[in-house]
């Protein structure tokens, strides 16, 4: 766990190793050393910079634990095992959403279908436009809408090498995820995978006052290899320290566990380092715009799977790394898998 520090894209790596990698990236630019000859970066030039700089690919990394885990974790595998079902579970989120959902094509997303976001984080509501330039460039751009490779960059340049260039077109939309529709939650039905809604008419995401999912403000990062970032989300908002509760860490300072110290239920402060994911992994279950109905509570989801097969909707690999062995399908000489949904087990024997 050597370079570790400096959180962003390049998680693991230190200032000088981004150095290195700035200049093989871009070559002109810098006045101290030329690297490499062509503006494409040369995989194999950054490869041996990297080696040369004592950088190693991160499958050799050590993935950082958080040292008092098994004050809390008994048995790692089973972990693995319990988040991995749940991760790829479509029963977690109250309309079919799984956190796979938006993170199962290398960890992100590539859908094209209803995956626009009007840019709601900067107060606009309206698609296509850019409030704070006049730009309206993208007429056909609105909720369902099916992206097109025509439709990048949103952001054009008359000249693509200098950013002061004319701008041709441009939009503050954001490409993002499809997550939930607008409704509030009123409880669970054991034998369907979608909670029980009211639905809310949504003022945004609707194609004439149908609505449509809603969409998130922020495009959707690949989760692999989020393990080695200090912080989580793009604005770091999930804590390296995990509070037990929600993704601030130490921000939020009336957080509480509670301990079971022989029958007497303490309230405890806790401060877990290393643990970003663990922090970010209590925001989207109950994100109204990812995978909840307004007013879902922990305890609600928790009543809601317990006594669930994991996965009962969906086919699970019978050579899945992990799940394999649960899985109740069958995987037929041509490689296809047919056979029985789920995992021969339930929540509550995961856990
Ligand atoms: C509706 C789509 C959607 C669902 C469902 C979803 N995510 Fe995400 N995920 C996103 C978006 C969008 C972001 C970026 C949000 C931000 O930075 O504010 C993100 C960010 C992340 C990141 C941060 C990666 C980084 O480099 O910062 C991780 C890890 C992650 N999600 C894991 C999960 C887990 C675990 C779940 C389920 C509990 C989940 N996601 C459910 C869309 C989704």
């Amino acid at each position: 766990m050597k370079k570790i520090g400096w959180r962003g894209r390049f998680g693991a790596l230190s200032l000088p190793a981004m150095a290195i990698l700035f200049v093989a990236w871009f070559p002109g630019v810098s006045p101290l050393v030329s690297v490499c000859s062509a503006e494409v970066p040369d995989p194999v030039m950054v490869r041996l910079l990297a080696t040369a700089a004592g950088m190693d690919p991160l499958g050799f990394a050590v993935v950082p634990q958080p040292p008092t885990l098994s004050s809390f974790v008994r048995q790692p595998s089973a972990a693995v095992l319990l988040g991995k079902a749940l991760f790829w579970d479509m029963q977690v989120g109250s309309d079919g959403q799984a956190c796979a959902s938006c993170h199962f094509l290398a960890g992100a997303d590539n859908r094209a279908k209803n995956q626009l976001q009007p840019g709601l984080n900067g107060g606009d509501g309206a698609f296509g436009n850019n409030p704070f330039t006049g730009f309206i460039d993208f007429p056909g751009f609105g909720p369902n809408y099916t992206l097109t490779a025509n439709d990048f960059p949103l952001h054009l340049l008359s000249d693509t090498t200098n950013t002061n260039s004319v701008v041709l077109r441009d939009t503050n939309d954001v490409v993002s995820s499809q997550g939930v529709f607008n409704a509030n939650f009123l409880g669970s039905d054991p034998l369907r995978m979608h909670d029980t809604g009211s639905p809310v008419p949504d003022p945004v995401f609707h194609v004439s006052g149908v609505n449509t999912r809603r969409v998130e403000p922020r495009n959707t990062p690949t989760v692999i290899n989020s393990v080695f970032n200090f912080a989580n989300f793009w604005d770091g908002r999930a804590n390296f320290f995990f509070n037990g509760v929600n993704p601030f860490g130490p921000l939020d300072e009336i957080s509480r566990i509670y301990e079971n110290n022989a029958g007497v239920i303490v309230p405890q402060t806790l401060r877990m380092p290393f643990a970003s994911l663990a922090s970010l992994a209590t925001g989207p279950p109950l994100s109204e715009f990812e995978m909840s109905f307004a007013g879902r509570s922990f305890p609600d989801t928790g009543r809601k799977l317990i006594p669930r097969q994991p996965l009962a909707f969906q086919k699970v690999h019978p050579q899945d790394s992990v799940l394999g062995l649960l899985s109740r399908a069958t995987l037929n000489p041509d490689g296809t898998v047919s056979g029985n949904p789920g995992l021969n087990t339930t929540y509550r024997s995961l856990i």
